[in-house]
């Protein structure tokens, strides 16, 4: 870090809780992402585990602009000016937003996850670790429903997700959202 802030390399990290955004500051983080339960995909979390980590957004920003004196940047189900104008007026002084941009025309996101968020509905989310072996929110499928009774003896990140990227790789080259987790798992990774 030292050797970052002196080429004048701006430092952002995140969190998810109050705790872990004194500890983003008190590290030197020049800013901080603060990422509610609603975000898609993985969160870093690094303190608090994956039941405490799951503030909502609304109530995180003021309690954190309260605890923090560095810029908070607001993440989490932020999808047009509405959540940022939201985001703004609790105190946050940005927006970090995720799930939106993956359906982009430059999003190199596969076809049949850009479909499959554009159809979603607000109740088909779900937080799974049995992609990657770190809770994560995602659109429901049948990988998820199948491996819900083994959800917590799944080995912890990165060696599960080692061991479904073959399952994810080979669906995504089938178009098969049954098995594929994000539509990161591009065939040509
Ligand atoms: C496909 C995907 C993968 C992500 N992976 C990570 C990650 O590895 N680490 C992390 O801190 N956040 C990760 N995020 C979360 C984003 O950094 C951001 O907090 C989140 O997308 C914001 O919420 P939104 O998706 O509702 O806009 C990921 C998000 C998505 C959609």
């Amino acid at each position: 870090m030292d050797e970052l802030k002196q080429h004048n390399i701006t430092l952002i990290g995140t969190a998810t809780t109050v705790r872990e955004a004194v500890e983003n500051e008190k590290a030197g983080m020049d800013m901080v992402v603060m990422q509610g339960s609603e975000a898609g995909g993985h969160r870093g979390n690094f303190i608090d585990g994956h039941q405490e980590s799951l503030v909502g957004l609304m109530s995180l920003i003021p309690q954190v602009v309260d605890n923090v004196s560095i810029p908070v940047i607001a993440a989490g189900g932020i999808m047009d000016g509405r959540g940022l104008m939201a985001s703004l007026f609790l105190g946050a002084q940005g927006v970090q937003m995720g799930t939106a941009f993956l359906t982009c025309i430059e999003s190199g996101a596969h076809k049949v996850h850009k479909e499959a968020i554009l159809n979603a509905t607000e109740d088909q989310t779900t937080y799974t670790r049995a992609f990657s072996g770190k809770w994560a929110r995602g659109i429901k499928n049948k990988f998820i429903a199948d491996m819900l009774e083994h959800e917590l003896l799944v080995p912890d990140f990165p060696v599960q997700n080692l061991l479904t990227q073959v399952i994810r790789k080979t669906c995504s080259g089938q178009n098969n959202q049954d098995f594929m987790s994000s539509g990161l798992d591009r065939v040509q990774d």
